[in-house]
C-alpha cells in the first residue's frame, strides 16, 4: 500500500486529520524514549500518523532507540514521518532517504530548494521503489518564511518572474510529490497553495497552537492534514488535548 493511500485511510478509519509532531526537548536519550512512547501511548487513537524530527533521532539513533519508537506506530498502524528536509545534491539524498526508508519510516520531507536534476530525483525514486512518500516544502510555518519562500523569483524555464513558493507547489504537481507543507500561520498561502495543487497533492500544516496557527483557518483555507507538536506533548493532558484538536478539524 503506499504512503498516500496508507494516510487517507487511517485518517478516514480512525476520523482524524492531526499528525502527531512528537519532538521532546533535550534531554538523556532513555529519558526521551520514555516521554515519546509515554505520549505516544496517550495519544495514538486521535492521530492519523506520526511525525519525527532529528532532535529525536540524533539522541537516540536511527537503528537504537528509534526503532522502538517505530514499532511502537507501527503496533498502532500509525504512518510515520521523517521531517529530515533533505537539502543536498543527489548522491548524498540517495543515501539519507535510503536510511530513513530501511529504518522503518513510510516517508520524508525534503525541500525543493535543491532542484530535480542531481536533487530530488533520486528521493522520489527511491520512494517510488519502495511506496513510501515524499512531502515536500512549499511555504514553513516560522516568522522568517517569507525571506526565502516569499522572494520572487525568475523561472529558470519560463523566464517568467513568480513567488518561490508558487514555483514549489508547481514542483509538487510536476513531480507527483505526495504532500506539500504549507504553515498554518499562513493560511491565505494555504488557501493559494491548495488553488494550484486542488486534489491532487495534499496539503501538511505545521503551525498550530505553539507557533500561533489556527485549526479551522488552516482546515478551511485547504490545509488536509495539521501537523502539531508542543501544543499536544507539552499540554497538561495531551489526550484530551489531541483529541480536543481532532474534533475541532473534524468539525470544520
Ligand atoms: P510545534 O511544536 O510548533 O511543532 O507544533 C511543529 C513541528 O513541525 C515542524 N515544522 C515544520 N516542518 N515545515 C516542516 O517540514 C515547516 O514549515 C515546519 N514548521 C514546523 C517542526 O520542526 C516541528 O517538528
Amino acid at each position: 500500500m503506499s504512503f498516500r493511500f496508507k494516510m487517507e485511510q487511517v485518517a478516514r478509519e480512525k476520523g482524524s486529520n492531526i499528525v502527531l509532531a512528537l519532538d521532546p526537548f533535550l534531554g538523556e536519550p532513555q529519558h526521551l524514549l520514555e516521554i515519546s512512547t509515554r505520549i505516544l501511548e496517550k495519544v495514538h487513537p486521535y492521530i492519523c500518523a506520526l511525525k519525527i524530527n532529528r532532535q529525536l533521532v540524533l539522541p537516540l539513533g536511527l537503528f537504537n532507540g528509534m526503532q522502538k519508537i517505530l514499532k511502537l506506530a507501527q503496533e498502532k498502524e500509525l504512518p510515520t514521518i521523517m521531517d529530515c528536509k533533505i537539502n543536498d545534491v543527489g548522491y548524498t539524498n540517495r543515501a539519507i532517504a535510503e536510511y530513513y526508508f530501511k529504518a522503518g519510516f513510510d516517508a520524508v520531507i525534503a525541500n525543493p530548494f535543491v532542484g530535480w536534476d542531481e536533487g530530488l530525483q533520486p528521493v522520489f525514486e527511491v520512494a517510488k521503489s519502495k511506496r513510501r512518500g515524499v512531502i515536500l516544502l512549499v511555504y514553513m510555518s516560522h516568522k522568517g518564511a517569507p525571506e526565502g519562500y516569499g522572494q520572487t523569483i525568475r523561472d529558470p524555464k519560463t523566464e517568467r518572474y513568480t513567488l518561490q513558493y508558487v514555483a514549489f507547489a508547481r514542483k509538487a504537481l510536476e513531480w507527483e510529490a505526495d504532500g506539500a507543507v504549507v504553515g498554518a500561520t499562513y493560511p491565505e498561502k494555504i488557501r493559494e497553495v491548495h488553488s494550484i495543487l486542488k486534489n491532487s497533492v495534499p496539503i501538511f500544516s505545521p503551525g498550530v497552537g505553539a507557533q500561533g496557527g489556527e485549526v479551522e483557518t488552516a482546515v478551511k483555507a485547504g490545509a488536509r492534514y495539521l501537523i502539531v507538536g508542543r501544543a499536544i506533548t507539552l499540554a497538561e493532558d495531551p489526550a484530551e488535548t489531541a483529541r480536543s484538536i481532532r474534533d475541532i478539524a473534524q468539525n470544520v
